[in-house]
């Protein structure tokens, strides 16, 4: 098993450095297995977004990796305002090496 590591930014601004991602992992799996606050109701299917985080400079690395689809792109855009450029439903971001040290800030609740 490989894991990386990423630095997460909580929804109060708490940033906890070296969090482990394990390559059998979404991105929404590793989060939750590190006990932040994703609620992951639809369970990664990419219809609840409540697994929706910013990826900041890590969103095009991510996006050629895990590139977005369509259902993922349709809850994407029921977000309005606090959909950003670097949005992604995390359970839709597979473990890529290139996203070691990736910074992943968990986006507001609604
Ligand atoms: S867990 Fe529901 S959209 Fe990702």
């Amino acid at each position: 098993m490989s894991s990386i590591t990423v630095n997460v930014i909580d929804r109060d601004g708490t940033r906890t450095p070296d969090v482990e991602w394990n390559d059998h992992e979404s991105l929404m799996e590793a989060l939750t297995r590190n006990k932040f606050p994703i609620l992951a109701t639809c369970g990664g299917n990419a219809s609840c977004s409540t697994c929706h985080c910013y990826l900041g400079s890590a969103a095009e690395t991510a996006n050629s990796s895990s590139p977005i689809e369509d259902e993922e792109e349709d809850v994407l855009d029921m977000l309005d305002d606090t959909r950003h450029d670097d949005s992604r439903l995390t359970c839709q971001v597979e473990w890529s090496e290139e996203l070691n040290g990736a910074e992943v800030t968990i986006a507001p609740e609604w």
